[in-house]
């Protein structure tokens, strides 16, 4: 049987596709890719991968290497190999779970993952990593720090008709889906990297932070197309929001209470944009800091 209650109930492939794509850019690569230790012919595993984005731009960006793509959501990895084809690039995407690697011993460069560690039991995780990978190579592990954030925008429903239909319909959500899929059960503190990475067995770690501004569509250097998808990226957000909720809660709102949280939802990212065409700045912004934590395998 398919699993796909990840991509179904908690985020949708292409959601987080979009948002990957909008964060891990070509033109920000010089922040964020130093820290995946990458060279130009290097195996490398991205662990709960889900769609792909990332390990499609490492692939644009470091086209010598060869990239495996690892994640338990059948739906992401279908949507992972489909893209792959799209955008014509080779890499190779497995259904498998990261705390049971489908691959022999010493056989990668690089792992990776970000956002994946707080949903596995570290242990596991980083022990099949150290497992699989080559001597002298390297696990990455990234977390979003969140508490370290900005979101100065609107990307919730913060007031009015929009709050209480989005409410009413989140409130309604009883199925029990995030404990099934253990989402954010393994929550560490930053030192907690650290210490796990040496409780697995890995040496010379590190921890490191960078932080990405994956919203601005005011700043100077932020192009038009790029600032109208960044302001239609928390259009589908919360889009997509909507319609899982209404798939996980049926009946939690009436078909025209739906209708109406759409419309209000378009209504908010269609006056954002029209703001933004008028050259009205409004200089909301969003930053995302990533722990960078990092053990070598002897
Ligand atoms: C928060 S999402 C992050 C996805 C992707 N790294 C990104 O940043 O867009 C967590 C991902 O981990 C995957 N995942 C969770 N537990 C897993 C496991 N034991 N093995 C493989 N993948 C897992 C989920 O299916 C999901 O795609």
């Amino acid at each position: 049987m398919l699993n796909t209650l990840w991509s179904e109930h908690i985020q949708s492939s292409h959601e987080l596709y979009v948002s990957r794509s909008l964060r891990f850019r070509e033109d920000n690569a010089d922040i964020w890719l130093p820290f995946l230790h990458i060279g130009e012919r290097a195996k490398i595993l991205e662990l709960g991968c889900a769609g792909g984005a990332l390990l499609h731009r490492v692939k644009q960006l470091v086209p010598g290497v060869n990239a495996v793509g690892l994640d338990r959501d059948d739906g992401h990895i279908e949507y992972a190999m489909a893209k792959s084809a799209e955008l014509g690039l080779e890499c190779e995407f497995i259904a498998g779970d990261a705390l049971s690697l489908p691959f022999a011993d010493g056989s990668f460069d690089v792992t990776f993952s970000h956002t994946v560690t707080g949903h596995v039991p570290m242990q596991a995780f980083l022990s099949e990593q150290l497992r699989v990978l080559k001597p002298g190579g390297r696990a990455v592990v990234w977390s979003v720090r969140t508490k370290l954030n900005l979101n100065t925008g609107d990307r919730e429903p913060v007031s009015g008709n929009e709050k209480r239909l989005f409410d009413k319909l989140w409130d309604a959500v009883n199925d029990g889906v995030e404990k099934e899929l253990h989402v954010g059960e393994y929550e560490l503190s930053e030192r907690g990297y650290a210490t796990e990475l040496e409780a697995a067995g890995f040496s010379e770690v590190e921890l490191q932070f960078f932080t990405i501004i994956p919203y601005a569509p005011d700043n100077a250097g932020t192009p038009a197309e790029l600032a109208e998808a960044q302001i239609n990226e928390g259009r589908l957000a919360a889009l997509s929001s909507v319609s899982k909720a209404a798939r996980r809660a049926p009946g939690a709102l009436s078909p025209a209470e739906l209708a109406e949280l759409e419309l209000l939802i378009n209504e908010r990212y269609d006056a954002r944009l029209t703001q933004y065409r008028r050259g009205e700045k409004l200089w909301d912004i969003a930053t995302s800091t990533v722990l960078s934590a990092t053990g070598g395998k002897r």
